[in-house]
């Protein structure tokens, strides 16, 4: 595991100031990793500039926001929103209105997906499309935005984008399969990954999860070099997933949720910071813990490694505020079942030597397997119906709590960062929210 450079110390912000400008690289929604960042960026003080995605209209035409949408848009956001749609992927592009990809994929059939071939060169002529709008939506957004920074200012651009799933029924059915199915209804990832359909779906990812981090550092080449020119500072950060360490068995060991299948665009992701940081730009991907979000609410199970975060607030000498998460997690249990019985199950899997083979942090991101599928689906069912409401789950409550660690751990490390790729294992997760709980207890101001 000699490439996973973890995050080990509880930085300080030395760089952004009250003032300054923070630019969200993707839509804000309620429960995601974004909204520990801008937090953060609110507390100091910094103005806070957004973009869209934009919408489809009833033929499918990417539009702006409605003064409606801006306007609720940009106070969820708490700042200004460039309203130009800056949607990525290629999924509905095509040159000289010919039929997009997801009109290809409408003929799919659970019966033939498997063997329908694509015709690549057009495929490809399609990709071409897609970037090219996107980097024209991009050069008019940057155009905006420049008028909007005044020199001497630092800027901080946080990328959050991810996704790239097309929208055709086929494929609906197929991912509840391949993320949710076990028993009969598993379905292989590697299955879906050997065909046409897969591969279209790993280019889509590559462009909205990774490349779209490119595009962002080159659009802003001229912001960056005025800006730094002025004496001003400049950082880009990305959200990555590379498996995290969590507590097994009383150790911090890595481990993965499977089939992660956008994890060859998240691999991308961090070869694009590396390039961008061998050129002096300051441009890192952390790689972050599983959470329930909008986003990850398909992989079924993975919550699970998120779990552990209890017991890793407690290896890292939480006292009283650790022991009121305990409390409040158990709460969240029907009668009868206790934290302990939850993490005897979740043992059980990561001790199983079903999983012993997914583990490996080379051969990542591995394909599924029944077994696999089926243990992970299971262990996660049985946990949920352990808990009293299933709409309050302790995965929810722990996600916030992850949420707010990682945008202060990533904020402060952003003034003097280490590297182009890190993780924020556990036990950095646990050292902040002990951290910041202690301080809130003994009435110190919070870093
Ligand atoms: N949830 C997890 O367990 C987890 C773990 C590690 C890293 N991450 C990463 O954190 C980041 C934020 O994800 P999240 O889980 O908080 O979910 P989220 O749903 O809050 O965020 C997803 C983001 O992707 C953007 N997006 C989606 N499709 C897009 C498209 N076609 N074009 C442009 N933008 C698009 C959305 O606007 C949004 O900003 C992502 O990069 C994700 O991969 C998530």
């Amino acid at each position: 595991m000699e490439n996973l450079v973890a995050v080990d110390r509880l930085s300080e912000n030395t760089v952004f100031r009250k003032g300054d400008v923070f630019v969200l690289f993707g839509e804000l929604f309620g429960r995601g990793y974004a909204t520990g960042l801008i937090d953060e960026a609110r507390r100091t003080g910094m103005e806070i500039i957004g973009i869209t995605v934009g919408r489809r209209d009833e033929n499918n035409a990417l539009r702006p926001l409605t003064p409606e949408e801006l306007s609720e848009a940009e106070s969820r956001l708490g700042g200004k929103i460039i309203n130009v749609p800056l949607m990525a992927g290629f999924d509905l592009d095509s040159p000289d209105g010919g039929p997009t990809p997801t009109d290809l994929l409408a003929k799919l059939t659970l019966e033939n997906w498997q063997d329908e071939k694509l015709d690549w060169d057009y495929i490809e002529k399609c990709r071409q499309a897609g970037t090219e709008r996107f980097v024209g939506a991009l050069s008019e957004v940057m155009g905006i935005l420049d008028g909007m920074i005044s020199d001497g200012k630092n800027v901080f651009f946080a990328h959050t984008m991810a996704g790239g799933i097309p929208k055709a029924k086929v494929f609906l059915v197929i991912a509840n399969r391949v993320y949710k199915g076990s028993g009969k209804r598993h379905m292989s990832s590697q299955t879906l990954l050997d065909s046409d359909l897969g591969k279209l779906i790993l280019q889509n990812f590559d462009e909205v999860s990774a490349r779209t981090f490119q595009h962002l550092i080159e659009g802003t080449a001229r912001i960056r070099n005025r800006i730094e020119g002025s004496g001003g500072k400049v950082r880009y950060t990305a959200y990555g997933y590379h498996g995290t360490a969590v507590l097994i068995d009383g150790e911090y060991r890595w481990q993965t949720y499977t089939n992660y299948t956008q994890g060859y665009a998240k691999m991308l992701l961090e070869n694009i910071a590396r390039q961008a940081w061998d050129k002096g730009i300051k441009a890192s991907v952390y790689n972050c813990p599983e959470i329930r979000t909008n986003s990850s609410d398909v992989f079924t199970g993975i919550e699970l490694p998120l779990l552990p975060l209890l017991l890793a607030l407690r290896k890292e000498e939480g006292g009283a505020w650790a022991e009121s998460q305990w409390k409040a997690c158990e709460k969240l249990l029907s009668d009868g079942n206790t934290l302990d019985d939850v993490f005897a199950k979740i043992r059980a899997m990561q001790q199983s030597p079903v999983m012993g083979p997914f583990y490996d942090f080379s051969a990542w991101p591995k394909a599924n397997s029944q077994d696999q599928a089926d243990l992970t689906i299971g262990t996660s069912n049985e946990i949920s119906q352990m808990h009293r409401d299933a709409k309050a789950l302790i995965s929810d409550h722990l996600s916030t709590l992850v949420v707010e660690a990682t945008g202060k751990l990533i904020f402060a490390e952003s003034s003097d960062p280490i590297g182009p790729v890190q993780w924020l294992n556990h036990d950095i997760v646990a050292r902040k929210l002990n951290a910041l709980h202690a301080d809130e207890a003994s009435g110190r101001k919070v870093a």
